[in-house]
């Protein structure tokens, strides 16, 4: 790892010193916790499932996070699966814990094509514009104040950096994206809003078109103050090819960028050698962002092995996060925080 300036972690020695820490169990990991040891936003998705019925897991989150990002628990098929029936219970139980626990929250996320409810997809133009508006202005309003940033628009480009073809671009237009950063920013002016996306890590065609999107958005005035690169790697594939100098030139545009969903996936089963390669993409993901001055945050995509959407979704892989299943602190972890 990269020493970044320790800035949190002189504050917890002073809290130790002046005699008023409060006593810890002793740690299952290194003893200085991820969240001390750089100035970055340090975070993890989460389930309120699991924070309500798992101690240990929530133990190592409150420990060693600073931020969380709800993993379901904002989106619209969360929210509003049926038209005018809302439920915010998971939404709500994760920002009441991150207020009771100083962390900040990544709001995840408003407008995306998956886990969207089919009534949605169905409305004719007018109306879905109108419904759109609506669901972003009452979620953020919600929320107002308690939420550093949000994903406002999630994965709308093509790997050959053309727009996705989803039910917004084909009844709205190109023009959604800056209409719903818009919105998104009357309804809470505090919030950091991001643009969000997989496979943007390094140079490539889609990487460029969110560049190009971007700085046409900061032209035109679109209140979009940061980019976020999801950084769901495999060992498999190889590490992103200028993914720091990527980082850079994105925030030339004058926005943050953020690590928001890292993981990375092992062929099963894992063994010493994949472990250790899978430490080398998590310490190259995490020293790119220390290294540049505007990656304000490093967020993984859940931190334990117990529960991760790799299996499920990549069948062959897993393995893809910082702590096994036991909340063992793994190679990738030590490698970031010896
Ligand atoms: C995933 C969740 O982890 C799963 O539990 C769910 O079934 C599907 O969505 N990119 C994103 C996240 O922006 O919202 C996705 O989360 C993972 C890929």
């Amino acid at each position: 790892m990269v020493h970044a300036i320790p800035v949190k972690r002189a504050l917890v020695a002073m809290v130790a010193l002046a005699g008023v820490a409060v006593w810890q169990a002793p740690a299952a990991s290194a003893s200085v916790p991820l969240k001390d040891i750089t100035h970055r936003y340090v975070g993890s998705a989460v389930a309120a499932s699991y924070l309500a019925s798992e101690p240990d897991y929530r133990a190592v989150l409150t420990r060693e996070f600073d931020n969380v990002t709800p993993e379901n628990e904002m989106k619209w098929g969360t929210i509003e699966a049926v038209r005018g029936q809302y439920d915010w219970s998971g939404a709500d139980a994760i920002v009441r814990y991150a207020q009771a626990h100083h962390k900040t929250v990544r709001g995840h996320t408003l407008v995306w094509h998956s886990q969207l409810p089919d009534w949605v997809a169905a409305l004719p133009a007018g109306e879905l514009r109108r419904v759109l508006r609506d669901h972003i202005t009452t979620e953020v309003k919600r929320y107002k104040g308690k939420i550093r940033a949000w994903d406002v628009v999630n994965e709308i480009f093509n790997e050959d950096g053309t727009r996705r073809d989803t039910v917004f671009q084909q009844k709205l237009g190109d023009g959604f994206v800056a209409d719903v950063f818009r919105w998104a920013h009357a309804a809470d002016p505090s919030a950091t809003l991001y643009i969000n996306d997989y496979n943007i890590e390094g140079k490539n065609p889609k990487s460029d078109a969110v560049y190009d999107l971007v700085k046409t958005l900061r032209r035109q005035g679109v209140p979009i103050g940061g980019v976020g690169v999801q950084a769901h790697l495999s060992i498999q594939y190889g590490f992103p090819e200028g993914y720091q100098a990527n980082l850079k030139r994105l925030t030339s545009l004058g926005v943050d960028v953020a690590v928001t969903e890292a993981d990375v996936r092992i062929p099963t089963p894992p063994d010493a050698a994949k472990l250790d390669t899978q430490a080398s993409y998590f310490d190259q993901l995490w020293d790119g962002c220390q290294a540049v001055r505007k990656c304000v945050e490093f967020t993984a995509w859940g931190f334990t092995d117990r529960h991760s959407w790799v299996p499920d979704v990549f069948p062959g892989e897993g393995a893809a996060c910082l702590f096994d299943a036991d909340l063992k602190p793994k190679p990738a972890y030590t490698r970031i925080n010896p």
